[in-house]
């Protein structure tokens, strides 16, 4: 194997994805987050106690890991500090394993106002998880955001206020009224300030000197800035290639992609979607696979596996293979569907993924049906040891999706796994 593995999310986030860093993580010497913040919730289990990361990597678990942060995040000081305290509760050390990238963006206490702010009033709105991460990129690309570096230098960082106070309408107000969140989050800069670096050439140098990186996602291809039904996105680049941009890294030397899904779908929020069942069927899906989100808690939508999706998130990332999850939930339905393709109005029958809301909002789905296994799953440990209806089913999706399945997620904790081929 190569030096650099990317894993990501293959649909609207939530596939599982922590689940499959955790375990992956016995692998690899470096898990690295590339994009997002606390927006993110990866569900870890440690002794089968349940942990979620939101910022720190999910190869936490592993104690000899080291645990980067690299420039593409958005990162919560405050709520970084209250994760490792959480973690270290468990008797793992983060501290001395923790690298910081000084070209992370800081999101700061102005950040989720704007963000309720925005959301608050809009007419339609995203749906955010409300933790500030569109406002925090948006003031990088406007060149007036605190990055990590600076946030650690006191002179930096009161430049940085004054900056704001002099350019930015609202914020000087919302910073005087708010003095006890500002001081908290001034003291979280103390604190972090020993890991802070260039995360990005250290990790380049250790890969060179022959470590193995693991480079985590998080969030979805689907909800990519670029790539998703936009407006109803995230505000990063979650889709593989993003990983090279954030690390710094000559896309080449990426030599394994592989992608977290479900066996059927999920989105948190608002936006398209095409499969979504909001009927008994979705509320049956939602109740079994405990579908609310680890950072909001927010009932997740749910609805069938679509392959037109999986097709454009196949084409997007060129997944060498496809770590699907929670087969285990689909077990007891006489039938089970997927979308091969979409039935549009005035544009007929759609083979190709349209990232265009305004099309997605108008599609019907076209499904090919089959027949559902009644039996509980959580203890095949095999491919052949699985329901003959289920390996249908994974069959098909191959098939419908042109994707390799790499392994198959039967319940949540890291040993209910089937390998189908060699992984990672
Ligand atoms: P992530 O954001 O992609 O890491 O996923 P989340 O942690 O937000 O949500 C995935 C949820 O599904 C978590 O509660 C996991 O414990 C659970 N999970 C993961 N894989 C499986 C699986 O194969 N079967 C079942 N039943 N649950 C799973
Ligand atoms: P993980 O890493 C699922 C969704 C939000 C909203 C949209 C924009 O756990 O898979 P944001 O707060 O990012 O500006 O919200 O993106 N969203 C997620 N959905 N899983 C996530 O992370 C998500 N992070 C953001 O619900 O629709
Ligand atoms: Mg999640």
């Amino acid at each position: 194997m190569g030096n650099y593995t990317v894993l990501i999310g293959a649909q609207w986030g939530d596939e599982g994805k922590g689940k499959w860093a955790d375990t992956l993580a016995a692998q690899f010497d470096w898990v690295a987050r590339y994009q997002g913040g606390n927006n993110a919730g990866h569900t870890l289990y440690y002794h089968g106690k349940k942990v979620v990361a939101h910022q720190i990597p999910s190869g936490a678990l592993h104690p000899t890991c080291t645990l980067a942060l690299l420039s593409g995040v958005v990162l919560n000081p405050v709520q970084l500090l209250a994760e490792i305290a959480e973690i270290e509760a468990l008797g793992v050390s983060v501290r001395p394993r923790l690298l910081l990238s000084d070209k992370a963006a800081v999101i700061t206490p102005w950040h989720p106002y704007l963000d309720q702010l925005s959301e608050s009033k809009a007419e339609t709105p995203i749906g955010t998880t409300r933790k500030g991460i569109g406002p925090t990129y948006a003031d990088q690309s406007l060149r007036i955001g605190l990055r990590m570096g600076a946030y650690i230098d006191p002179q930096a960082q009161q430049a940085w206020v004054r900056k704001m106070c002099q350019q930015v309408e609202g914020f000087e107000a919302f910073y005087r009224s708010h003095e006890a969140e500002w001081a908290t989050f001034f003291a979280a800069a103390k604190e972090l300030a020993p890991w802070v670096g260039p995360a990005e050439a250290l990790c380049r140098e250790a890969a060179r000197a022959g470590k193995q990186v693991l480079l985590e996602g998080a969030q979805g291809t689907l909800l990519d800035l670029a790539h998703g039904s936009y407006p109803f996105v995230t505000s990063s680049c979650t889709v593989a290639a993003g990983a090279a941009v954030s690390l710094g890294l000559d896309p080449r030397k990426i030599s394994k992609i592989y992608g977290i899904g479900k066996a059927y779908l999920t989105r948190v929020g608002s936006g398209p979607f095409p499969t979504e069942l909001e009927d008994a069927q979705g509320e049956w899906l939602r109740a079994k696979g405990q579908e609310f989100g680890a950072t909001t808690g927010r009932p997740r939508r749910c609805g069938w596996f679509d392959a037109v999706a999986m097709r454009y998130a196949q084409e997007i990332n060129g997944f060498d293979g496809i770590y699907l999850n929670k087969l285990d939930i689909l077990s007891g339905l006489d039938e089970v569907k997927i979308a091969i393709a979409y039935s549009h109005p005035t544009l007929g029958r759609l083979e190709n993924y349209p990232a265009d809301p305004t099309i997605l909002e108008a599609v019907t789905p076209i499904y090919e049906s089959y027949p559902g296994w009644k039996e509980a799953i959580e203890t095949c440990r095999s491919f052949e040891a699985l329901p003959l209806a289920a390996q249908g089913f994974l069959r098909a999706i191959e098939r419908t999706s042109g994707v390799r399945l790499a392994a198959i997620g039967v319940g949540p904790q890291p040993e209910h796994r089937i390998y189908l081929s060699e992984a990672v």
